[in-house]
Order: C-alpha cells, then structure tokens, then sequence
C-alpha cells in the first residue's frame, strides 16, 4: 500500500513538474519567421493562443502574407463562437461544404461581408479598409465621430468611412508611416493579427458606465441555441448587475437539430408539427422567484416567433407582479408578435414592449437600450 501511494506521489510530482514547464512553450508558436522583438511578436501570440489565426506550416506564420476574405471571416465566424444560420447562400463562387462555407454564410446573413456581383471571390486578399469594415460591423456599426484624418483619408471608399473612424477612435488601428491608412492596401498577417488583438482588448473592456439600479431585483431568464442571445442576456446582466437563468433543453440541439435547410431535421419536424414543440427543460423554476420584480425573457428568432424551448418556462411561472421585459436576437426579422404571444401564453405579468437585438449586437448597444428603460 505505502508503494502504490509513493508511486502515486512521484507520478502527481512529475505531471506538475511537466505542466509547470509546458504552459510557455504551449502559449507561444514559436514560428521560425517571427522574431520576438518584431512589433507583431505579441499579436501573433495572442491570435495563436486564442486559436484565432493558424501558422502556414513548416512551422512559419508568414507576418507578410496577405489574409484571404475567406480566411478572414472564418476567424470572425469562429470568434463569434461558430453560429449555425439558417441563410440562402447567394454567392456562385461559395460551394458547400468548403471549410469557410458556413462562415460565409454566417457573414452574409450578418450583413458582415457583402459580395461583388453575386461573387464573394473568397481567395482575394483583404483590404486594410474591408478588414476595418468587417470589424466594425461584427462590432455593430457603432457610432464614431470623424477624429483626425489620415493622410490618404480621400482614398478610403465610403462604404469604409465610418469603420476608419471608429476604428482609429478605439484604438484598433493605427496609421502607417506618414500618417497614411493605405485603405486599399492588402492586410497583411501580422497586421491582422494586432488588428484583431486591439480588438479583442476593446471587446473585453468593462462598461465603465454605472450600472443603473433596477431599485429591486432583477433576472435575465434566456434561451440560447448559438450563443448569440447568450452574449446579450450577459450584457444586460452587467449592465443592472442582475441575475441570469439559462433555459436548457432536456434534449440540447445540436448543429445538425438546428439545420433548417434540412427538411428532415429536428427544428422543421418541430416547426410543421406543433405538439412537438413541447420541449422540456432541465430546471424551470427560479430559486427566490418571489424576490425579482424585473424579468428579461431572451430568445432567438425561429420562424418568426419566440424559439419554442423558451415555452416550458413561460408556462410554468406565475409572472403576477413583475415587469416582463422580452428581447431576442435573430438575422433579420425583428421581435413581431413573439413578446405579445408569450405574454398570452403567461397569462400574468405586466409584459413590455421588449427589443430585438441583431446576433452580432455590441455591448454598448445593449447598455445603451438598457440604460433608456428608466429601471430604477
Ligand atoms: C431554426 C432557426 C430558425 C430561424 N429563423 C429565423 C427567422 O425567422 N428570422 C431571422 O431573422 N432569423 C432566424 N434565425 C436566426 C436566429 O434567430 C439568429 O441566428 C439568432 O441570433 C440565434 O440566436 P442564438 O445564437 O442565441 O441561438 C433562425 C435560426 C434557426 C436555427
């Protein structure tokens, strides 16, 4: 007995041993073509350990390569946690089944990459003007005052204009020598990846606004089936330091339940037939229900109305006395009857208005519609 224990002992000793050693060689991709002192060493660090940007092989990163569009917006798909969306693919030149193909799709129903002439034209390489562009609107199209101008600001084509603006604003780019952003010159990896680490920095910062007060307690009640709603119900938690409930299928849905161009697939066989859009959670009921006043319900868009998981919770809770405040997320309708549908279906609760949010919206533009409610 006392070996096997020492054995163990002397096993756990080396396995800390090694993971003590093993995080910096892990965190860092050691490429052959990226010195430590390059200025891009620590963006091509974090896009590495953020899995956000791979090497070109043979153990290289290639700092001066250009970023194919299709490259770039499968690294937006991926950092907006791969959401499946159910969109026409209108490009000729984007067949099925290619390793960008959903994140093409996933763009185009976000209005985050357009195409020319019905092409997306995947292997062109990135602008430093459509890369800002992308950024932004993956961002929300926040609003930007026009700061300083570059050098070359005549050149930057107006589609890109406010993008510039805001990007510059918030620090996610800088300019070039002279003063100059090279709008229509081509990305290259390196600068990518500080673009995106900027970014990233700008994404994670706290609201520095104050959390206005609910002046009692408030929930975020949310069924996510993408993560999209997930990432609003999040900000609107931080924004009222509330609550949050996640509503979780018995039975979660996977990328293949959720494909909607599939005929035979979960989400249709519950949308033509509406017994089976009975579907059970795994908890429906709050700890402490009584002491909330303010209720946010969330979901995504399905077919126009409130994603059906959202149900089980609407009709098992007694909303007498609360504030019901519904929002969603969806590609493009907006929140229609589905806030006015589960209100019938509570049968209480003093239901408002509510908010549609697009999948990709902002944590400002959250706080911002938060803020307007006049909680408190
Ligand atoms: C089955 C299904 C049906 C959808 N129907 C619509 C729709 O009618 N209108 C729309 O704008 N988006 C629709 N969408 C897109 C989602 O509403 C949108 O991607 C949402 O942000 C996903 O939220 P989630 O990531 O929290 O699941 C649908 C998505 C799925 C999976």
């Amino acid at each position: 007995m006392k070996n096997w224990k020492r054995a163990i002992t002397l096993i756990l000793a080396l396995a800390m041993a090694l993971a003590l050693s093993i995080p910096g060689f892990a965190a860092n991709a050691d490429y052959s073509d990226v010195s430590p002192d390059a200025w891009y060493a620590g963006a091509v660090d974090y896009v590495t350990r953020h899995e956000l940007m791979n090497g070109v092989g043979n153990g290289r990163f290639n700092p001066g390569g250009s970023t194919s569009r299709a490259m770039l917006v499968t690294t937006l798909w991926r950092m907006r946690g791969e959401p499946v969306v159910n969109y026409l693919m209108q490009f000729s030149d984007v067949p099925g089944g290619t390793w960008y193909t959903e994140a093409v799709r996933w763009a185009a129903s976000e209005r985050i990459a357009e195409g020319y002439n019905g092409r997306f034209s995947p292997d062109d390489p990135v602008s430093r003007e459509q890369l800002v562009a992308m950024l932004w609107r993956y961002a929300g199209s926040p609003a930007a005052e026009p700061g300083q101008d570059f050098t070359d600001e005549g050149d930057i084509s107006d589609y890109a204009a406010q993008a510039v603006d805001w990007a510059r604003a918030s620090g996610v780019v800088n300019g070039k020598d002279g003063n100059r952003f090279d709008p229509q010159g081509s990305a290259t990896r390196a600068e990518v990846a500080a673009i995106l680490q900027n970014f990233q920095a700008l994404e994670e910062m706290p609201d520095p606004g104050p959390a206005p007060s609910t002046g009692g307690k408030a929930l975020v009640v949310y069924f996510s089936a993408t993560g999209s709603t997930e990432r609003v119900a999040g900000y609107i938690a931080e924004a009222l330091n509330a609550g949050q409930f996640e509503l979780v299928p018995v039975n979660p849905y996977t990328s293949a339940d959720l494909n909607w161009t599939e005929p035979s697939s979960r989400v249709n066989d519950e949308h033509d037939d509406e017994s089976l859009r009975d579907v059970k959670l795994t908890a429906n009921t709050v700890d402490n229900w009584a002491d909330y006043d303010t209720v946010f319900i969330g979901y995504p868009i399905w077919w126009g109305i409130a994603a059906w998981p959202v149900n089980d919770f609407v009709k098992n809770n007694d909303f007498t006395g609360k504030t019901v405040i519904p929002f969603c997320t969806s590609s493009s309708s907006g929140l229609g009857q589905s806030g006015e549908l589960l209100a019938e279906m509570a049968g209480t609760g003093d239901w408002q208005a509510g908010q549609r949010f697009s999948s990709g919206a902002s944590r400002e533009q959250v706080a911002q519609w938060v803020s307007g409610l006049g909680l408190g």
